[in-house]
């Protein structure tokens, strides 16, 4: 997020400077490579390294001085517990409130919880070596991995939290190219910015939860998710996004966000009732995954599996809260052995899943080789393409689980396979 923000910035016509404290990352990106997967992000940021908008440093302190507006996009991962961890956004502060010389705008772009920004003013009059003046803004970004770079470029509003006119005004004077395309801003305050982020993560993942378990229901009447979540989607109070049905979300925001929301919503005395219980479908959309797997193969000790796709959504590398992960961790653990293929996550895999029992291939038809079924996670766009035939003469047996509904059930069915989508009728007994 830090590094779309910066090269988008850049873009805009501003000077940037992107500041972290990992030499070997910033020596990587000042030579242009960007060390993750990210549509149009590297074209964008050797585009403005070439004009000389956009630098790399791990010089914080040159960096303040050289700027008025300062953004933290630091890391917030999960504690034990659950709640964020703030200890990035912490030093980060610390490290500002020694070295500013001037007025500064500090804008906070990484998911908080409500209060943080406060907490932040708090730090940085305690931590000034000299006073100076500074105001703090709350401008939560929406952007989703994999199009992170039209989404900062095209996004449907810019949130300004802030309880200064002044820094409202240079914040919005930052943004002004959206302006162009009659980008909305919302202008609140700085609790209200920082709570609209969370609204909007929770209900986006209400949405995913709603339509899975309405396609639990459906198989078990025989009736079809999709036609369900068109007719919902064609009503125009509803409208069709972010009813795809699927393992469970996934990704770096939506669990995180929602564990956050239902603990700050106990901590204030307004419990999140809505939030705690999609937290659990989520968990129990995995564990009707894994067993529906569990009992088609009558067991897992020895069975060999084919996954295809491991990201939590395609076009990423991106594995974190990937569902795909969690099962096939809980695949291995009950003496499966995986064959796993994912046109961009393997290497990230790895790191997280070291198991000699599990075997990263270097295509489909490697990962469906000699297998008891095969498991879609994550609906690459080249699945779509695969030679069913060829996979299903590679298998051991023709069984194939389809979570995100990549193929025409009546076709595969006709091919020879048992299929098994989600929501959708199963296969006759
Ligand atoms: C999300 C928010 O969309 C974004 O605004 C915020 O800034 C960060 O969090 P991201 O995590 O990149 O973005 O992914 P998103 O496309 O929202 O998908 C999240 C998860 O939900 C994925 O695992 C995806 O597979 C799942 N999903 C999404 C569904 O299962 N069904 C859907 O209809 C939509």
């Amino acid at each position: 997020m830090g590094l779309v923000t910066g090269a988008a910035l850049a873009d805009f016509g501003l000077n940037v400077h992107c500041i972290d404290s990992d030499a070997q990352k910033i020596e990587t990106l000042s030579s242009g490579t960007v060390p993750f997967y990210e549509t149009g992000l590297e074209e964008l940021v050797n585009c403005n390294l070439r004009n000389g908008r956009l630098t790399f440093s791990t010089d914080l302190e040159a960096a303040v001085r050289a700027s008025r507006t300062v953004f933290i996009a630091v890391g917030t991962p999960d504690l034990p517990d659950g709640t964020p961890d703030l200890s990035q956004v912490d030093a980060v502060v610390a490290a500002l409130a020694e070295c500013m010389d001037d007025y500064k705008v500090v804008v906070t772009k990484s998911t908080v919880p409500v209060g943080t920004a406060r907490r932040i003013q708090r730090l940085l009059r305690e931590k000034q070596g000299r006073p100076v003046r500074f105001d703090v803004v709350s401008n939560p970004e929406f952007l989703r991995e994999g199009s992170a770079v039209e989404d900062f470029m095209r996004p449907n509003r810019v949130v300004i939290g802030a309880d200064s006119e002044k820094a409202v005004a240079i914040v919005k004077e930052i943004y002004r190219p959206l302006t162009l395309n009659e980008t909305p801003f919302v202008i609140t305050s700085l609790e209200t910015a920082e709570l609209i982020k969370y609204a909007c993560n929770a209900f986006l993942a209400t949405r995913v939860s709603f339509i899975n378990e309405m396609a639990n229901l459906c198989e078990n009447v025989g009736a079809d998710v999709h036609h369900v979540a068109r007719a919902m989607g064609l009503d125009d109070r509803i409208g069709p996004r972010f009813l795809q049905p699927g393992p469970g979300f996934g990704g770096s925001c939506f669990p995180k966000d929602l564990v956050a929301l239902a603990r700050t919503g106990r901590q204030l005395d307004a419990p999140q009732r809505l939030a705690e219980t999609v937290i659990e479908i989520n968990q129990r959309q995995r564990d009707r995954v894994f067993s529906r797997i569990e009992g088609e193969l009558g067991g897992l000790k020895r069975k060999k599996i084919g996954i295809l796709g491991l990201a939590f959504k395609p076009n990423t590398d991106d594995i974190r809260g990937a569902p795909a992960i969690h099962i096939c961790r809980r695949l291995l653990e009950a003496g499966a052995v995986i064959q796993a293929y994912d046109p961009a996550a393997m290497p990230n895999t790895r790191r997280v899943l070291n198991d000699r029992n599990l075997v990263l291939c270097p295509d489909a038809y490697a990962a469906a080789d000699g297998v008891d079924a095969l498991w879609i996670a994550t609906e690459w766009k080249e699945f779509r393409n695969i030679d069913l035939p060829q996979i299903k003469s590679a298998m051991q047996a023709p069984v194939l689980f389809d979570s995100r509904n990549v193929f025409d059930p009546e076709k595969v069915r006709a091919l020879g396979f048992r299929y098994f989508g989600t929501g959708r009728p199963g296969p006759l007994p």
